[in-house]
């Protein structure tokens, strides 16, 4: 997410009613991703074909991002700290590992999924997602008719605040799994917001109050398929897009890579490190850290030989919260770069636009 100024922020505000879909429905049929992988056809469908300044680029450098050990944070807390902080300013991104997450547990998340997305078709239409709440399966993010769409399905969850997730009844272990990992990532959510408001030189409880306290996040979760794809050059499986949230744990195939983010202006590979879960810096977090930290670009490229399988986990403020740059960063030096919104009003502004939404908003001022 590029730094707003306020004023572009209302800007947004007053778009986002506009954009917003006013019907539950899809603009146009929905076509899974799978399917039409599995129909053999060596031609992707028009509506899959990126713009020639889209499309990935063949030769990408492979870059490690900072990896960061958590027993660090016991064993030389000053210097994991630092380098937890680096990351943040510099990244927006860094691998965990010793996270304290069972591998058995992790294993059985990754496969759990797998299995979700190989059963009948039958099974998964039941949980044919709309753009209303977008929970459930689902081929498409926005709602513009003719947008050119990415190669990828998911299966998206609303878990907290509790309510009435909507749980695959298959695999019939999913729900089981899922309701012990996130315990995991409320966890390790804890943690880092404390290492992150320390790093920000204010009180440790900052930022988890400004996400609402611990017993009010939002927690919601998205788990990707990107099925093999016959024209990999042409499009990608998940367009360019910072998250929105607070922030996300990503479980990416251990097998298949294809997270590209984007670094110093250059789209870089991601070869994740055994068992790690990368960690990355949501819109939110770069809004309250007044832009200290960066909520980086990222991009899925589509892979012609193997599907691929992943699972963001975004840890998220409390719907209904201002979230603005805490008030402690804010200097003369340093003003505020935001103007208050709640998470729920950003959000439903992204997804009536679908990911790219806030550049468009972006370019469209700078035209002015
Ligand atoms: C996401 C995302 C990356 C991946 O779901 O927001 O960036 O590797 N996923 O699937
Ligand atoms: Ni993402």
């Amino acid at each position: 997410m590029k730094v707003l100024s306020c004023h572009v922020e209302v800007e947004m505000g007053k778009q986002k009613s506009e954009a917003e879909p006013d019907s539950c429905d899809w603009p146009e049929p929905i076509v899974r991703v799978q399917s039409l992988s599995e129909s053999g056809e060596l031609l992707i469908p028009n509506q899959y074909i990126k713009p020639q300044s889209e499309r990935p680029c063949l030769y990408v450098k492979e870059m490690n991002i900072p990896v960061i050990d958590m027993t660090g944070l016991v064993i030389s807390r000053e210097e994991t700290m630092k380098q937890i902080s680096e990351a943040c300013r510099k990244w927006g991104f860094f691998q965990l590992v010793n996270h304290g997450v069972w591998t058995e547990l992790v294993d059985r998340v990754r496969e759990n999924w797998r299995k979700f997305f190989h059963e009948r078709k039958e099974v998964k239409e039941k949980y044919a997602n709309t753009p209303k709440t977008y929970e459930g399966y689902g081929s498409r993010l926005g709602v513009e008719k003719g947008a050119i769409l990415d190669w990828s399905d998911y299966y998206y969850l609303n878990y907290l605040p509790h309510s009435h997730t909507k749980w695959p009844a298959h695999p019939p272990s999913l729900r089981e799994v899922m309701e012990e990992y996130t315990k995991e990532i409320l966890r390790l959510g804890e943690v880092l917001l404390k290492v992150f408001s320390l790093n920000l030189g204010v009180k440790e409880d900052t930022l988890q109050n400004a996400f609402g306290g611990a017993k009010d996040v939002g927690a919601c979760l998205r788990a990707n398929f990107y099925p093999k794809c016959p024209q990999p050059d042409l499009t990608l499986g998940l367009s360019s897009h910072s998250d929105p949230g607070g922030m996300t744990f990503l479980l990416p195939d251990e097998q298949v890579f294809g997270l590209q983010i984007r670094k110093d202006n250059q789209w870089v590979a991601i070869r994740p490190a055994r068992d790690a879960i990368i960690v990355n810096i949501g819109d939110q977090l770069q809004v309250l850290s007044n832009s200290i930290y960066k909520s980086v670009e990222h991009r899925v490229v589509a892979n012609p030989d193997k599907q691929r399988v992943s699972l963001a986990y975004f840890y998220n403020p409390k719907n209904d919260i201002l979230i603005q740059p805490i008030s402690e960063l804010i200097t003369l030096e340093t003003p505020a770069l935001y103007s208050p919104m709640t998470f729920e009003e950003y959000r439903r502004f992204i997804r009536a636009k679908g990911p790219r939404g806030k550049f468009q908003v972006e370019s469209l001022k700078s035209q002015r």
